[in-house]
């Protein structure tokens, strides 16, 4: 079936359908997981391309096969001319660089081994920030307050894009300290935008670990 007839029929089921049924019907063919299946778009394929040749290249326990990295993710679904990873692991290094390499991204996106507070005069140029997880498991408590000082310290361009997962606040409190918290002044530094979870949900998508993503806007 072409696209007109496909167009047709469904304008057809459409015009049958009564009435106070159709925002439900409207709102299952934009959400519903049961058109996944047909609804596989060209970046959905790519992205769990990367994910098979991540998984063959580590132990399961190190990744999990919906965490395709962050920034290859970033290279198919945004527009941004210049998308820069920074890592301290160099195995992970290794690894983003090989499939930045093989599949063509690398006019785009660049891979940097380096703690991110070395970074200064890139975080103070960047429009939009991802922080997953970043230091809560990889850094020792005195270690996570000098990395978040520093992040808002120099992640300050009005209007720039923070996103965290988990939320910057739960990060925080895991850290148990009301002083530090008063000393990064958060209310002060940025706002958080709701984000519309619904957007993305798909047939393998955990509700739960979508609502762990957060935005924020710099003040
Ligand atoms: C949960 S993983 C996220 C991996 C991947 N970037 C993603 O978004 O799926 C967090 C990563 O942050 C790295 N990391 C932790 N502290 C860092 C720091 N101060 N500078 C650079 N990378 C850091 C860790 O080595 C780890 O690989």
């Amino acid at each position: 079936m072409n696209f007109n007839d496909a167009k047709n029929e469904i304008l057809q089921v459409l015009s049958k359908t009564e009435r106070q049924h159709l925002p439900k019907l409207l709102e299952w063919i934009k959400t519903s997981d049961d058109l996944d299946d047909i609804l596989v778009d060209n970046q959905s394929v790519i992205l769990h391309s990367i994910a098979e040749d991540l998984r063959a290249c580590l132990p399961m326990e190190a990744m999990a096969p919906s965490e395709t990295l962050a920034m290859q993710k970033g290279y198919l679904y945004s527009a941004a001319s210049q998308l820069v990873g920074v890592e301290m692991s160099s195995e992970f290094v290794k690894l983003q660089s090989m499939a930045v390499e093989k599949y063509g991204f690398s006019d785009r996106i660049q891979v940097i081994h380096a703690d991110i507070r070395s970074q200064i005069a890139l975080v103070q140029k960047a429009d939009v920030l991802i922080m997953n997880n970043v230091f809560e498991y990889f850094m020792e408590p005195r270690d996570q307050m000098q990395a978040w000082l520093y992040i808002s310290q120099n992640f300050r361009k009005k209007g720039a894009l923070l996103v965290t997962v988990p939320s910057i606040q739960e990060a925080l409190g895991l850290l148990q300290d009301a002083a530090f918290l008063e000393t990064l002044s958060l209310s002060q530094w940025i706002e958080e935008i709701p984000v519309d979870y619904s957007v993305y949900l798909k047939n393998d998508t955990d509700p739960d670990s979508l609502k762990q993503i957060h935005l924020y806007r710099v003040l």
